[in-house]
């Protein structure tokens, strides 16, 4: 068991109870809509053959996966929860997972072309710490991607969303993984995570430049770009 602070622990124990159904919960939650998400992210990574890409709270390794389509690269994917791991190892049988600690990670510095974290820096205990360790084990040039939730900018889409976010989705979250409460916790730490320019200006504490961002669904999310 890696050591972990309060905060991490909480999110620790939270994802080792939800991972059996966390597949199954993401489809029915998001409508399938993560599925053309990670496209657009693996678009978005235009590795080279023989770069180095590693996935970061990779979870049920569904990123990873999706990276490891393009051809000639090394995939690699990390979370700190090792029953995520299972799954995802199950799922792909050939990409290393490893345990870890997005704010302590166990690469050497400069080691790595492409992190990703899809939907992971929200629940990391500092986000700005954890884009710093990731600028570290970064190539110069390499690159970050960030998906992650956020606010729509839309009021009229932002009602209707706020709507479902706050009554239906905790409550079909509940009925999906058994454990309501990680679904009270999806929106409301989605709503008060710094997006748009507030997350590029984290980006840029952490060291990254060329910083750009697009909304994805009228900005429920956003995938970000940062290069080192
Ligand atoms: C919402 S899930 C996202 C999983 C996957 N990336 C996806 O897009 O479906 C968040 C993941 O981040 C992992 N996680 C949270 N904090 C972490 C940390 N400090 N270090 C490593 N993994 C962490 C959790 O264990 C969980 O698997």
């Amino acid at each position: 068991m890696l050591p972990l602070h309060t905060m991490s622990e909480a999110i620790h124990s939270m994802f080792t109870r939800i991972c059996p159904r966390y597949d199954l919960a993401n489809d029915v939650l998001s409508f399938g809509l993560h599925r053309l998400w990670r496209k657009a992210l693996k678009r978005a990574a235009k590795l080279s053959p023989g770069q180095i890409a590693l996935d970061l709270c990779t979870g049920t390794g569904d990123v990873a996966i999706e990276l490891k389509q393009i051809p000639g690269i090394t995939v690699i994917g990390a979370d700190f929860v090792f029953p995520m791991l299972r799954i995802a190892d199950e799922k792909s049988g050939t990409i290393p997972f490893i345990q870890g600690d997005t704010m302590r990670l166990p690469f050497r510095s400069e080691a790595i072309d492409l992190v990703s974290v899809s939907f992971g820096i929200r629940n990391v205990d500092s986000p700005l710490a954890g884009l710093k360790e990731i600028n570290r084990i970064l190539s110069a040039n390499g690159k970050v991607l960030v998906m992650e939730f956020g606010q729509p900018q839309n009021r009229a889409f932002s009602a209707l969303y706020n709507f479902y976010s706050k009554y239906i989705m905790p409550c079909l979250g509940g009925i999906l993984s058994g454990d309501r409460s990680a679904y009270e916790y999806l929106p409301e730490s989605a709503g008060r995570f710094p997006c748009r320019e507030n997350f590029l200006a984290l980006m840029k504490d952490a060291g990254f430049s060329k910083l750009n961002y697009r909304p994805l669904c009228f900005g429920i999310a956003y995938l970000y770009e940062g290069i080192k």
